[in-house]
């Protein structure tokens, strides 16, 4: 049944801030066709659901949020699809499952929803999971978000295959976007607004490129020409892997005014056996020796983590070994999450997968540690002089709420509008946020 074009859409996206910004640019991609953004309950005319699939709990949200989307719309459909890495990993299978999804478009594709809404709307569903060796960047609108905070994506996909991962799977092989792209990208979102940009990919500091003098160039090289644009005052960068810590950015740490001091190093296990068996090509020294290395060159660095527990063949023994290296790198705060055997990965067929009943405990007991440690952290904030850029209200009227350098939330009792970097000092600590208060004379926690 054919239907007229959509006039407003609403995005929900889940998973990883890559998905977050791939939204972001899908909204605008809409936008410019003259589409209007709207909530997901104001009965929009197109839902888009950008998936993700790197757990199963994750993957299977999709399929429980188009049946809620059913039943809200109480006879009057809006056209539903699905973006993100369930589309690219499940494709048609999608549309068997829920027919009443319209639109299947993968992350390597979603420069082409306005012809796929086309197709929807004239009554076929719509399904556009190619990845073309030419990058959709070039065929999406210029950056227009304003925000005091913005992402940009410098690299996509994955091509170090750890046997638990479907990224390289549903994100494709490593890919840098080019200098030039990246450098024009963060100028127009600075002209916007932004005084903070997050550069992502799966394994950001994979990205290498050449500069406009043709000069080759890693990431670290990127951050120092990101330095030397003025209106943007942080600068900071997730996700990173162990071996592509190179010494030009451990360096950039200590010497790069903008570089906020955070560093996401997903390290997943400290025992070796199963770093092995997870094909991560790095052990727990190694992964410790460049903490050290990065806290020689900026000793206030907040470092956070990724770790998986109950990975198939995970002895008490490999479990404790996680719990020791945490204990010696103390962390800021870190992401935990139980083993979930994804279709098509290596590690799926491995034997020796571990009871659930043991993966609760473990994980209850690693993010115990963990919780320890980030109150540990908060509570030698307390005290500090530092900034905090605003980003938004706060729950209560009269308060904002900003971000400290070292990531954690900051509520502080100001008017002071989103995107002000004002001078704050800590006073109390919680859990998950620090409270500030505003001062005039700022004297940093680091000298670099
Ligand atoms: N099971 C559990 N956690 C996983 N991750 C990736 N794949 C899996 C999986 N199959 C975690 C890793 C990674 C983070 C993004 O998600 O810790 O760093
Ligand atoms: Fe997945 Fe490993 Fe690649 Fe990270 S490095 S995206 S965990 S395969």
């Amino acid at each position: 049944m054919s239907r007229p074009g959509p006039k407003s859409f609403a995005i929900k996206s889940y998973g990883c801030q890559m998905n977050v910004y791939d939204g972001q640019r899908m909204g605008e991609l809409l936008e410019a066709q003259g589409l209007t953004s709207a909530e997901v309950d104001q009965k929009p005319d197109l839902i888009i659901l950008n998936t993700c699939h790197i757990r199963e709990k994750a993957a299977e949200k999709v399929y429980s949020d188009v049946g809620r989307i059913m039943k809200n719309a109480e006879g009057d459909k809006p056209l539903i699809a699905v973006a993100g890495c369930v589309a690219q990993a499940e494709g048609a299978e999608i549309g068997v499952r829920a027919p009443a999804v319209d639109i299947i478009v993968g992350p390597q594709s979603y420069h082409r929803l306005p012809e796929l809404i086309g197709e929807a709307s004239a009554g076929r569903q719509a399904l556009d999971t190619d990845m073309p060796a030419q990058s959709k960047f070039g065929s999406l609108p210029d950056r227009r978000r304003r925000s005091p905070t913005a992402f940009l994506t410098v690299q996509e996909g994955c091509d170090k295959f750890c046997t638990y991962c479907v990224v390289p799977y549903t994100r494709g092989a490593e890919v840098s976007r080019p200098w030039a792209a990246i450098i024009d990208e963060a100028k127009a979102l600075v002209d916007a607004g932004a005084c903070e940009i997050t550069l992502l990919g799966q394994n950001v500091n994979a990205w290498a490129g050449t500069d406009q003098k043709g000069i080759e160039q890693g990431l670290d090289g990127l951050i120092r020409a990101l330095d030397r644009l003025s209106g943007l005052e942080r600068i900071r960068y997730t996700t990173s892997h162990p071996n592509d810590m190179t010494d030009g950015l451990i360096a950039a740490h200590g010497e790069v005014a903008k570089l906020m001091p955070f560093l996401h190093l997903p390290v997943q296990s400290g025992s070796d056996a199963i770093l092995k068996a997870m094909n991560r090509s790095h052990d727990g020294t190694s992964y410790e020796r460049i903490i050290d290395r990065v806290r020689a060159v900026r000793p206030d660095i907040a470092i956070s983590g990724d770790f998986i527990v109950g990975f198939p063949g995970e002895s008490d023994a490999d479990f404790t070994a996680t719990m020791r290296l945490i204990e010696r790198v103390r962390y800021a705060q870190a992401f935990s999450f139980k083993y979930s055997p994804r279709p098509g990965t290596p590690a799926a067929t491995m034997d020796e997968q571990i009871p659930m009943a043991v993966m609760d405990e473990r994980l209850q007991q690693l993010q115990a540690l963990l919780n320890t440690q980030q109150q540990a952290f908060n509570e030698a904030s307390i005290g500090i002089a530092t900034s905090a850029l605003i980003e938004r209200d706060g729950k209560h009227p009269g308060q904002r709420i900003g971000k400290s350098p070292w990531l954690q939330s900051v509520v502080i009792e100001t008017d002071a509008i989103p995107g002000t970097l004002l001078n704050v000092r800590i006073v109390s600590a919680g859990p998950n946020s620090l409270g500030g208060e505003p001062t005039q004379n700022i004297e940093r926690r680091h000298v670099a």
